[in-house]
């Protein structure tokens, strides 16, 4: 037998929290080797503390496989510091959002955002990996032009280049940052992921044609790395092309791998390609660790109501247990959230009127079929109970 593992729970804020308690009762469910434990994260945690990821949160993650999130509210500036709890105010407390800080501590660096055609009848199944800790937005973002640069925008100008500026405080610049470390880990990732998963195919999404000499670096990484996965094939496309075709062709991809900025951006239309935020999972994944939540906030004008789709945070699991090596018991969700989906049990983000409860409800049943068609051997018998609000 081999040892138990360790999920450390954070449901965060607003439905992050009924989402979370939705889909706990899969793990007894699905009768998972996992031992779960619970810590706190977000926005009331830096109101009464000032500190939205408590010392304790932090010993908890670290002694744990892997970490499971809800979501958190963020808010500006302005209003962090008058929400603070009087006696912290004024006391130079900087709020640093919780999702910033765990891809940093925990370096973080691939960012997965599977897309599938839940709704539809499976159709596409790709996924978008962002890189999360360079590319455009490594922090190299400048109020004015650096010192060191004016020599090199000199030179520009007189190449004929076509920009004007009255100042030296009337330009700003924004630096891509590639590491060759930084590529060749995450396209390594990106077939590594394919290869699991049954992709037989890694487009890198850039713009070489424009950024010409960090597109050639990026290139000649991506080939590096692909001569080690002869049976996938690679290619570079055009971002912008490939955005378009997200849309309109969505089945001719497997795995789309991009920097930092792009990878944001066309991570987001994957979620839109889906049908929305209730379906859309991620995983932050790194060499120190691996952090799981759906790609949907707290959305506070839901908090508490029992309407959250709980679909997303399902199919997070699901991506949880394939990263700790649970790959049939995550099938089994994926299948069960298809079936709900396409079912009259619907919450209104999908055009129905069934309620949080009812729609884990409905999961957790079909997930426990599906276990046990996939391997009657090793399923749990019990009925699935929905733990009724605790926090809600
Ligand atoms: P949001 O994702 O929380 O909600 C936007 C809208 O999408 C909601 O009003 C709702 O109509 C819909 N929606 C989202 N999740 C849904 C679900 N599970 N079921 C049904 N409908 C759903 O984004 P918003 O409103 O921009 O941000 C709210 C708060 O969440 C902010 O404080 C923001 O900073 C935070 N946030 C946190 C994230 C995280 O924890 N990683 C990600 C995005 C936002
Ligand atoms: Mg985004």
């Amino acid at each position: 037998m081999s040892a138990r593992q360790k999920v450390c729970v954070l449901p965060g804020d607003g439905i992050g929290i009924e989402v979370t308690e939705a889909v706990l009762p899969l793990f007894d469910t699905l009768n998972l080797p996992i031992d779960l434990s619970f810590g706190d994260i977000g926005w009331s945690c830096w109101q009464k503390e000032g500190n939205c990821i408590p010392d304790n949160t932090w010993k908890l993650i670290s002694a744990s496989n892997a970490t499971l999130l809800g979501a958190i509210t963020s808010k500006p500036l302005r209003e962090a510091e008058a929400e603070l709890s009087p006696a912290l105010r004024g006391t130079g407390r900087v709020y640093v959002s919780p999702v910033i800080q765990l891809r940093q501590k925990l370096g973080l660096y691939a960012n997965v955002r599977p897309v599938t055609d839940v709704l539809g009848d499976d159709r596409y199944r790709f996924s978008v990996i962002r890189e999360n800790t360079e590319g455009l937005y490594a922090g190299l973002d400048f109020a004015s032009i650096p010192p060191g640069f004016e020599a090199v925008l000199a030179e520009r100008e007189r190449n004929g280049a076509a920009w004007t500026r009255e100042g030296p405080d009337d330009a700003t610049m924004s630096v891509r940052l590639q590491t060759r470390a930084g590529l060749t880990r995450l396209f390594r990732f990106a077939f590594e992921h394919a290869r699991e998963q049954g992709f037989d195919r890694v487009t890198l999404a850039d713009k070489p044609n424009v950024l010409r000499y960090s597109g050639a670096f990026a290139r000649d990484i991506l080939e590096s790395v692909a001569a080690d996965y002869p049976d996938i094939h690679s290619n570079i496309d055009n971002v912008d092309a490939v955005a378009l075709w997200m849309v309109r062709r969505p089945e001719r991809f497997g795995v789309i791998v991009a920097e930092n900025m792009f990878g944001d951006i066309l991570s987001d239309l994957g979620a839109g390609v889906m049908g929305g935020l209730g379906l859309a999972p991620s995983a932050n994944i790194g060499a120190q660790g691996a952090y799981f939540e759906p790609v949907h906030g707290s959305a506070p004008a839901y908090a508490g109501q029992n309407r959250a789709n709980p679909s997303a945070m399902f199919l997070t699991v699901a991506l949880l247990l394939d990263h700790l090596g649970h790959g049939q018991a995550a099938r089994a969700i994926r299948n069960a959230v298809s079936e709900v989906a396409r079912s009259d049990q619907r919450t209104y983000d999908l055009g129905g009127s069934a309620s949080t409860r009812e729609v884990a409800a409905a999961i957790l049943q079909h997930s426990l079929d599906w276990a046990e068609r996939l391997d009657g051997a090793t399923a749990h018998r019990a009925p699935p109970a929905v733990k009724q609000g605790a926090h809600a």
